[in-house]
């Protein structure tokens, strides 16, 4: 049995979260208050609000740590915001919280198994808090001496630092040198220096030395100079998912897969391991689980095996909750030949927790239309507005929301910081909803290519129900 397993602590220290802009970039939240009653527009969030209440319900339940091994399913016609609550119920949940969001389809996958997409996805969304320690220097820099080599390569070089206390003086190798001179240390500053990664932070600098320059950048801040010893121990608390401590381990992996996101399959006896570990680490008070969320999107296009994997997923310990939507009725569950409401299979519809989500009101259309206008920079005219909400009603909220952008390059074209009815009318008549689409198709045919469906073609046929 391997004895040692990495937390990743020193490698994922610097990964950030990117910010995405996209259909849902509007969302901040959930728009509930402490009551967990849903404001009529908050956070981004409009209408719905008794599947917003609910998703509110179940988010308390996961920050208490009490739902690990439960499943929700939100069911409901395509463009009811299933997508938009359950990434309100993401930003709502806090940065410690793992939430993964995955689409079903990504599943089918050639690089690895189903059943091992769904592992990853799931390891994914149960974060491992972990208490550590580490050995930091901090202090005055008193004195930076570099020595270069004659040609360049090697440095070698000589840090004195000190605090109210004492005095230490530190050889310094290449990686130390590029290191400090990356954050363009000089005497002067306050820094700390994590031994084990090598990084260097710079706190700021010593108010001894304010009056030394007068050059500085309104930026610069003051600090004292620490007191104590110059090494010292320190408590850090992080947090990874097991998943990542999976890719860290995994010998033909390496951490940086994880940059890469091409992680390949990873062996069952290592996640054993790594069980066992992280068990052994809850029992010593070093680590805590965090059980987070893992949505799946789109949810009717697994198929039986997956579902019967999930189903088994659930009893295990180690389980974060789930959250699946669907926008099927009843829909033949993929892989077999029967019919399932939501073309899921009854014994897991069992466990699960059932939201649906209904159209909007005409007012609600309007309004959410205005906030993706915020959101998009728009300037919409009165009259586009109710075009737009009235395109809504007739097609999809999500159709409506398309022609936004797209009216907005109408209306800069003719000089006009305002989109009009014109430019909305423009663009209904460029890009066809679906519903066009179809009809036009239909007319078409004989014209196109068509490819024969046969038996199955009511199953495939697309689903505004
Ligand atoms: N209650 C809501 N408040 C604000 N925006 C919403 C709301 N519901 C849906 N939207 C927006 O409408 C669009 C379609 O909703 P989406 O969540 O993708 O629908 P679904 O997943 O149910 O098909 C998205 O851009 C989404 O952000
Ligand atoms: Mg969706």
């Amino acid at each position: 049995m391997a004895a040692t397993i990495s937390t990743g602590a020193t490698e994922l220290r610097d990964i950030t979260k990117m910010e995405r802009i996209g259909a849902h970039s509007h969302i901040r939240g959930l728009g509930l208050d402490d009551r967990l009653e849903p404001r009529t527009s908050s956070q981004g969030m409009v209408g719905q609000a008794k599947a917003r209440k609910a998703a509110g319900m179940i988010l308390k339940m996961v920050q208490e740590g009490r739902i690990a091994g439960r499943a929700m399913l939100f069911a409901g016609p395509p463009s009811t915001g299933k997508t938009a609550i359950a990434l309100g119920m993401a930003q709502t949940l806090g940065a410690d919280v793992p939430f993964t969001m995955i689409a079903a389809s990504e599943v089918f996958s050639l690089s690895m198994s189903k059943t091992e997409a769904l592992t990853q996805a799931l390891r994914r969304s149960i974060g491992v808090r972990i208490k550590e320690e580490t050995e930091i220097i901090e202090g005055e820099v008193v004195e930076m001496q570099i020595d270069r080599s004659l040609t360049g390569a090697t440095k070698t070089g000589k840090l004195t630092i000190k605090t109210t206390d004492m005095e230490t003086v530190y050889e310094l190798g290449t990686k130390m040198i590029d290191a400090l001179s990356k954050e363009k240390v000089t005497a002067g500053d306050v820094i700390a220096i994590d031994k084990t990664s090598g990084k260097v932070s710079k706190l700021g600098r010593s108010f001894a030395r304010s009056r030394d320059y007068d050059a500085m950048g309104a930026d610069t801040r003051f600090v004292q100079c620490p007191e104590g010893e110059v090494q010292k121990r320190k408590e850090v608390v992080h947090t990874v998912s097991l998943h990542e401590i999976d890719v860290i381990n995994s010998r033909t992996q390496g951490f940086l897969a994880l940059f890469a996101g091409d992680t390949g399959e990873i062996k069952p006896e290592l996640r054993d391991q790594i069980n066992t570990k992280v068990a052994e680490w809850r029992e010593e008070g070093k680590a805590e689980i965090i059980p987070g969320v893992l949505f799946i999107d789109e949810v009717h296009m697994l198929d039986i095996e997956c579902f019967s994997f999930l189903n088994r997923a659930l009893e295990n310990e180690l389980s974060p909750l789930v959250i699946m939507a669907s926008n099927r009725g009843m829909a033949r569950i993929r892989g077999t030949k029967f019919r399932s409401p939501h073309g899921l299979p009854v014994d897991l519809l069992d466990r699960v927790l059932i939201v649906s989500t209904s159209p909007y009101s005409e007012d609600e259309i309007a309004q959410i239309i205005k906030i993706r206008c915020e959101e998009e920079d728009v300037n919409l005219a009165e009259g586009a507005l109710m075009v737009l909400t009235k395109i809504a009603g007739d097609n999809t909220l999500r159709y409506a929301l398309n022609l936004i952008s797209t009216a907005q390059v109408i209306a800069r074209k003719r000089k006009s910081a305002q989109v009009e009815v014109d430019d909305v009318r423009k663009v209904y008549g460029y890009f066809m909803d679906e519903k066009r689409s179809v009809q036009w198709l239909k007319e078409q045919q004989g014209q196109l290519v068509f490819e024969e469906i046969g038996g199955e073609a009511r199953e495939d046929a697309m689903d505004t129900s």
